[in-house]
């Protein structure tokens, strides 16, 4: 398949619309409240379940387009920085994929009823284990932060693009 030089209007669209959820969904997961034995989730609890299952969604879309619709690197770049780019935007797929189905899991190891926004009842992953949602708990943790730290490098790169190599790096990812 031959590789486009720019994105396209659904890749912008999916890049942003993704940066918006994970902006909404971190605060939302460190504010709503601490987890007690047998609760069952309250009304933030439904809503970090809801985006994130969102994110879920919107990425598998993305990467399916992605995979189907390749976008060269900016012909401009030095090869290290073509093949370091490349590899951040996979590893991003990866943790975005791995926070959000651990945290699926760590809902359905706890044996809880989960809902898209109140509006469709949503599958479990797997049934009620207690050791498993402990153990899964903290890999939810450790992938959203190691998703922070990538994120945060992908963010500095393209800032450095912007302020230090003045290139349009950024521009390919504006709409227009
Ligand atoms: C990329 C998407 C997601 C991000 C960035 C994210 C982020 C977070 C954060 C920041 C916390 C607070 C943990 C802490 O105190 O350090 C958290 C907790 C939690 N998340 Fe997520 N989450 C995502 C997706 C999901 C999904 C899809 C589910 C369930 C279907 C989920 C279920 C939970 C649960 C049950 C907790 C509470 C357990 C705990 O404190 O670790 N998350 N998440
Ligand atoms: C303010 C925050 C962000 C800015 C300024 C930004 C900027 C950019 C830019 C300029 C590109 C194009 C790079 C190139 O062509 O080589 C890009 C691509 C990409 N970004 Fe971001 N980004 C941000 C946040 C995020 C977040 C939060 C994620 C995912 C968790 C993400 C994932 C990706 C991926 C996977 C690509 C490759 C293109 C694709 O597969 O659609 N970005 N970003």
């Amino acid at each position: 398949m031959t590789a486009r030089l720019h994105y396209g209007t659904p890749a912008k669209v999916f890049h942003w619309l993704i940066v918006a959820l994970l902006a909404v969904q971190y605060p939302i997961g460190w504010l709503m409240p601490d987890i007690h034995r047998g609760m069952q989730p309250g009304t933030a609890m439904t809503f970090h379940v809801s985006i994130g299952l969102a994110i879920l969604l919107l990425t598998a879309l993305r990467l399916a387009w992605r995979i189907t619709h390749p976008v060269a690197p900016e012909s401009s770049l030095p090869s290290w920085q073509r093949l370091s780019s490349e590899a951040v935007h996979w590893v991003l797929y990866v943790l975005v994929l791995a926070t959000t189905i651990s945290g699926w899991l760590f809902a359905s190891y706890r044996g809880w009823s989960i809902s898209f926004f109140y509006l469709t009842p949503l599958p479990t992953l797997a049934s009620d284990n207690a050791a498993a949602g402990r153990a899964i708990d903290g890999w939810h943790q450790a992938a959203e932060w190691t998703l922070l730290v990538v994120i945060g490098i992908h963010v500095a790169a393209a800032l450095a693009h912007v302020f230090i190599y003045r290139d349009r790096v950024m521009h390919r990812m504006l709409p227009g």
